[in-house]
């Protein structure tokens, strides 16, 4: 992005490092406690421009990042956080041009997520089976892209219908009962593909990795959990912060070998 335009997101940061997230219209205009912004003087400028608000407060506009967005959009269901996103994307191995299935579409942000790292040759088929969290992500998607990216299918129902006609190169879950789709993936997902899991508890992460290995068809099998201690770096007080998040999920990733 060389210059903000209306429809684009743009995210406000205050010099106490407070973020604001908005959607830039003509005519509109930003508050906070330090007064106003009209979104025209925003519109045209460029990316880490610093404009000043009626009561003198300055405020940096920024392109949002992915993070940025994610963690301050309205969400319908609890997202997937960014740093399990990145280890997903990672060890998931999603690459450019793969054909992803993922489910269940939430919130919509593991998808664009997705989307980005497929690229525009990829396919991400997304199935929710909640009506009103498949409504909710399309908005949140195509807000993200200013667009709905063409490589993503949202789709309604039970993941476990669509795994064999989308032959996925890798299938990414984000559903309470991962287990139940195990044979599907047998059929369905390409042999050498990945099958992965985000699991809040140990039970479910147990039930998960026996129902795989029952098949025989799984191996290289990986489950861990991510945990970011963030530091605090201000002059000679560089020291760990106070708070952390202390639990997310754990993250499961099996491959298919082909059967005998
Ligand atoms: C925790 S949310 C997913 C959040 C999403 N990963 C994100 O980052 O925004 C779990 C979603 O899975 C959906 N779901 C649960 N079981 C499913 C299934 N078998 N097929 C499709 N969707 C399912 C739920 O309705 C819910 O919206």
């Amino acid at each position: 992005m060389t210059a903000f335009a209306e429809g684009d997101l743009c995210l406000l940061v205050d010099n106490k490092g407070r973020h604001y997230l908005v959607t830039l219209v003509a005519d509109g205009n930003f508050h906070y406690h330090h007064g106003g912004v009209p979104h025209n003087e925003l519109i045209g400028i460029e990316d880490g421009a610093t404009v000043e608000s009626s009561a003198g407060g300055k405020l940096t506009a920024m392109s949002p990042k992915y993070s940025d967005y994610v963690l301050r959009m309205p969400r319908g269901a609890q997202v997937v956080y960014p740093k399990d996103t990145a280890q997903i994307l990672m060890w998931a191995d999603i690459y450019p041009g793969a054909t992803v299935l993922e489910a269940g579409t939430g919130s919509g942000a593991l998808s664009i997520a997705l989307v980005r790292a497929v690229g525009e040759h990829g396919r991400v088929v997304s199935v929710e089976q909640r009506d009103d969290h498949g409504r909710h992500a399309k908005k949140r998607i195509d807000a993200f892209f200013g667009r709905t990216p063409s490589q993503i299918e949202l789709r309604s129902g039970d993941v476990v219908d669509h795994v064999v006609d989308v032959a996925p190169d890798r299938i990414v879950l984000d559903v309470p009962e991962p287990w139940r789709v195990v044979d599907a993936a047998v059929e369905g997902l390409r042999n050498g593909g990945i099958f992965c899991s985000y699991l809040p508890t140990v039970p479910q992460v147990q039930q998960l990795v026996e129902t795989l290995e029952l098949t025989r068809r799984f191996m290289d099998f990986m489950t861990f959990e991510t945990l970011i201690r963030e530091w605090s770096v201000s002059g000679r007080s560089v020291r760990p912060d106070h708070r952390m998040v202390g639990h997310t999920g754990f993250i499961t990733v099996a491959r298919k070998r082909a059967g005998r």
